[in-house]
């Protein structure tokens, strides 16, 4: 394991929803992590935050090309958290490695991930420093949405889970 994905041991893994963050280097090559530090942050203009590792090679391909894919992982997608969150896009390419399926996106040049909750095309309007992370806020471009629907994963101390309805768990 490199540095950069050492210090993901070390941060608190508070239950949260996971963000598939999908973006591509300089040269277009693609690459994916999870982000447990991800959020809506506007509505109107529709704004998406991530909150990146410096130490990331994420951090590297949005900075250099600001754009992003911010998915919401979706059920099924439990062992990809874990093989492109313990792996970094600056040592292989994880969608080769790991046979990741995604789809063109329609305005930016980053790959829907499919199987996704949902995918939402962004633009950066904004990098903020927050100490060893950098908050990159994106404007949504294009919202894509599977159908049917698929449910979003929740990470309860690396342990993946969806939201069921009190009805649906009888
Ligand atoms: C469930 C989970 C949530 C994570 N959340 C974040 C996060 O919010 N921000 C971050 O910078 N790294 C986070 N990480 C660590 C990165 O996903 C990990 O370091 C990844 O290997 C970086 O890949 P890259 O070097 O290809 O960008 C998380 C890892 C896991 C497994």
């Amino acid at each position: 394991m490199s540095d950069a994905n050492a210090q993901s041991d070390a941060r608190p893994h508070s239950p949260e929803w996971v963000v598939m963050v999908v973006s591509s280097d300089a040269a277009g090559k693609p690459n994916v992590m999870p982000a447990g530090w991800g959020m809506h942050c506007s509505g109107s203009p529709h704004y998406m935050a991530v909150s990146i590792g410096y130490t990331r090679y994420t951090y590297e391909c949005i900075h250099a090309t600001g754009e992003f894919v911010f998915a919401w992982a979706g059920e099924g997608q439990a062992d990809l958290v874990e093989q492109t969150g313990s792996t970094s896009g600056r040592d292989i390419e994880k969608f080769e490695e790991f046979g990741i399926p995604c789809s063109e996106a329609e305005v930016i040049a980053v790959p829907l991930l499919d199987g996704a909750a949902s995918n939402l095309e962004c633009k950066v309007v904004h990098e903020y420093a927050s100490g060893d992370h950098a908050i990159f806020v994106g404007e949504v471009v294009a919202t894509h949405q599977p159908d049917p629907p698929i449910r979003r994963l929740f990470n309860f101390k690396r342990v993946y889970v969806v939201a069921v309805a009190a009805a649906e768990s009888d």
